[in-house]
């Protein structure tokens, strides 16, 4: 279904929500259609014509009641499951999409990919691949809005959220924060081009960082000490290896368990103490809140998340 009035959709998925979208639109306007068309045909029809005009006693109508209850209950039910379908698959974060992390501050955008090249402004895609934003913030609220994808997501400092998407349109799209930051919210714009393959090759090889993502972690690892408690092949020190735990259920002192994943690991780095992995001391482990960047935090997960 053609929409005119509504951004290029560049992906599967942006097709199907403005077909919902349509849907909500056309059976509104027919609901309005018949209301106030029926309103306005029976104050015609049944005008009061003469004095002696005497109104009929009506108490109700069984059959006309179940019908204007049980009809939009469908059609509610029906959007319900629509959308849920839609949300479900927009929210399927696809295993081995390209990763690239995003931070949102005051007021702009910035795109970091593995191999540790970083872009402001623009940040380039492949047309055809499953894309993962891992996102967050460097001080406020934002949100990370790109019409076209129909994707948005809210950028929270001190958490990572995720979008996905996988754009099939190959060209230019708007980047918008939507979650009003200060003065400068509305120009807190950036550009997403969708390229081809070959494109995008050559752009990512421009790496003026020289250091992956991974190795810049790597060189954290060493330099702030991590590297005296935590082993990288596996062996037990007086912590956890950090070989091949992403993705990993972790058993924790209290039973429960965790999946080992960026929220995870960055809470055990800034808050060593929030959960304990069974078996190791509690306490032992000194808190790096306040002594990490945010890039820094990013670059020690990549590097965790590079120790297969
Ligand atoms: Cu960032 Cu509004």
């Amino acid at each position: 279904m053609g929409n005119s009035f509504m951004p290029p959709a560049a992906t599967e998925v942006a097709g199907q929500v403005d077909n919902l979208y349509a849907f909500l639109l056309w059976t509104s306007f027919i609901g309005c259609a018949i209301l106030l068309g029926g309103m306005i045909f029976f104050v015609l029809k049944y005008k009061r014509r003469t004095n002696n005009d005497k109104t009929p006693y009506i108490s109700h109508n069984t059959f006309l009641e179940f019908l204007w209850s049980f009809i939009p209950l469908v059609l509610f039910l029906a959007v319900f499951g629509w959308g849920w379908h839609i949300y479900h698959q927009m929210r399927q974060m696809p295993e081995n999409a390209l990763e690239v992390h995003v931070f949102g501050r005051q007021w702009s955008w910035e795109f970091v990919y593995k191999s540790g090249k970083s872009a402001g402004n623009e940040f380039l895609v492949p047309v055809n691949t499953p894309v993962k934003l891992l996102m967050t913030s460097k001080d406020v609220l934002h949100s990370f809005y790109v019409p076209s994808m129909r994707i948005k997501q809210d950028v929270v400092p001190g958490r990572y959220t995720a979008l996905t998407f996988t754009a099939d349109k190959l060209g230019d799209f708007h980047v918008f924060c939507t979650e009003y930051c200060g003065t400068s919210h509305s120009g807190m714009l950036a550009k997403l081009k969708v390229v081809t393959q070959a494109d995008y090759d050559k752009w990512i090889q421009e790496n003026e960082e020289g250091m992956t993502l991974a190795e810049r972690g790597q060189k954290y690892y060493n330099d702030k000490g991590c590297v005296a408690c935590h082993s990288v092949d596996g062996s037990p020190k007086v912590g956890p290896t950090w070989k091949a735990i992403f993705g990993k259920e972790h058993v924790m002192d209290d039973g429960s368990s965790v999946k080992v994943d960026e929220n995870y690991l960055r809470e055990s780095i800034l808050y060593a103490n929030a959960k304990t992995v069974k078996g190791y001391g509690k306490g032992v482990m000194p808190s790096y809140q306040g002594q990490l960047t945010e890039d820094q935090v990013n670059a020690m997960i990549e590097f965790i998340k590079s120790l297969k």
